[in-house]
C-alpha cells in the first residue's frame, strides 16, 4: 500500500511519519516544498521524501501518482510574509485536489480546524472551510478531520504550554477562561493510520477533539503540576492584544493577529467526538502531558 503526504515536515506530518513506519509493507511519500526540509523529516527505509510544488499540477500529481491515500497536512494559522491563507489553506488544497482528480485517487485526507465554515467572519476558519468544500466536492471519497489545539512533540500548542510554565508566572490572554479539547497527536496519527489504511467509500467529515473540556487557565495549571511545578495564572487584556497584534502584524507583515487570537480564545465545542467512530482510544490529557512535557 501507498500513502503520501503533504506537508510532512509538519509537527503533525513528522510524528505521523513515525507511526507509519512501523507499518510493514507500507510505501510512504513524505511531500515538502523544498529539499532542505529532508534533513527534519524521520528516516526510514520505507519514507521516500519527495520535493512538491503546490503551483504546479503535473509534477504534483506525478509525485502523488499510484497512491492508495493522500494525507493533505500542509495548512498554517499564522500568516508571515512568505505564507497566507490563500496560498498555504486554500490554493494549496486546491491543487492537491486537482492533482487527485487526475490520478483519480480513491482518498484524500484533509486535516481542518473545529469551526471550520466557508461563511465564517473569521478568515482562518473561513479558510479552512473554503478547502474542506473543495475536497467534499471534488467527488473524490474523502475524510475530513476537523480537530482542536494539537498536542504532541513540536506542537505549536506543546511550545506555548512550555513557554507558559517556564517561570513561576504567566500572562494569559483574558486569564485563559475560554475552554478546549486538547488532542494528542499520537492519537490524531492513529486516527489518519486507521483510516488511511482501509477503504474510503464516501466522504466524511469528523470532529475528532480531546476526552477532557479544559479551561486554559487550568491547562496551564495541570501542565505545570505534571512538571511538579506551581504557577500563577495572571490576565492580559484581550482587547489591548488585538489591537498590539494589528499594529504588529503590520509591520512585520504576518505573525500573531486578532484573527489568531480569535481562534485561539474560542470556546471549543464538539457535539460527537469521532474517537469511536473512527475507533481509536483517546488518551487521556494528564498522560499527554507529562508525555509532551516530560520526556528527553
Ligand atoms: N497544530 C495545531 O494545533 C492544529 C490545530 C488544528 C488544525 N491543524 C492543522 O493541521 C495541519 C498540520 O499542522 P501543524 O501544526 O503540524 O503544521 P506546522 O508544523 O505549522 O507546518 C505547516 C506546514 O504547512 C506548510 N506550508 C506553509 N505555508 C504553505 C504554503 N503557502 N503552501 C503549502 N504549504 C505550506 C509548511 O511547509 P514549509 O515548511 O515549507 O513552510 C509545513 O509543512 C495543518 O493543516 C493545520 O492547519 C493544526
Amino acid at each position: 500500500m501507498k500513502i503520501a503526504i503533504t506537508g510532512a515536515n509538519s509537527s503533525v506530518g513528522k510524528n505521523l511519519l513515525i507511526q507509519l513506519a512501523t507499518i510493514p509493507d507500507l510505501e510512504i511519500i513524505a511531500g515538502v516544498r523544498s529539499k532542505s526540509a529532508f534533513e527534519s523529516l524521520p528516516k526510514d527505509a520505507s519514507i521516500t521524501p519527495a520535493v512538491i510544488s503546490y503551483a504546479d499540477v503535473d509534477s504534483l500529481a506525478s509525485v502523488l501518482a499510484g497512491a492508495d491515500c493522500i494525507i493533505h497536512l500542509a495548512g498554517i494559522l499564522i500568516e508571515t510574509k512568505h505564507s497566507n491563507y490563500a496560498s498555504a489553506n486554500v490554493a494549496a488544497t486546491e491543487t492537491v485536489v486537482e492533482a487527485a482528480k487526475r490520478n483519480k485517487a480513491k482518498h484524500v485526507i484533509f486535516i481542518s480546524v473545529v469551526g471550520a465554515s466557508p461563511d465564517s467572519n473569521n478568515a482562518y476558519f473561513r479558510s479552512k472551510g473554503t478547502a474542506e468544500k473543495l475536497v467534499s466536492e471534488s467527488g473524490i471519497p474523502s475524510s475530513i478531520i476537523r480537530t482542536p489545539i494539537l498536542l504532541g512533540r513540536g506542537s505549536a500548542g506543546t511550545n506555548s504550554l512550555k513557554y507558559a510554565t517556564a517561570k513561576d508566572k504567566t500572562n494569559v490572554l483574558g486569564g485563559g477562561n475560554y475552554t478546549m479539547r486538547p488532542l494528542d497527536v499520537d492519537d490524531l496519527n492513529n486516527a489518519l493510520t486507521t483510516l488511511a489504511t482501509k477503504p474510503a467509500i464516501d466522504t466524511t467529515t469528523y470532529e475528532l477533539v480531546g476526552p477532557e473540556t479544559i479551561a486554559y487557565r487550568d491547562l496551564i495549571k495541570l501542565a505545570a503540576e505534571v512538571q511538579n511545578k506551581t504557577i500563577e495564572v495572571r490576565s492580559a487584556p484581550i482587547w489591548l492584544a488585538k489591537i498590539g497584534s494589528a499594529i504588529s502584524s503590520i509591520i512585520k507583515g504576518g505573525g500573531m493577529t486578532p484573527t489568531v487570537i480569535d481562534v485561539i480564545t474560542m470556546n471549543e465545542k464538539v457535539e460527537v467526538n469521532a474517537d469511536a467512530a473512527i475507533g481509536i482510544k483517546l488518551t487521556p490529557l494528564r498522560d499527554t502531558l507529562s508525555k509532551i512535557l516530560t520526556e528527553k
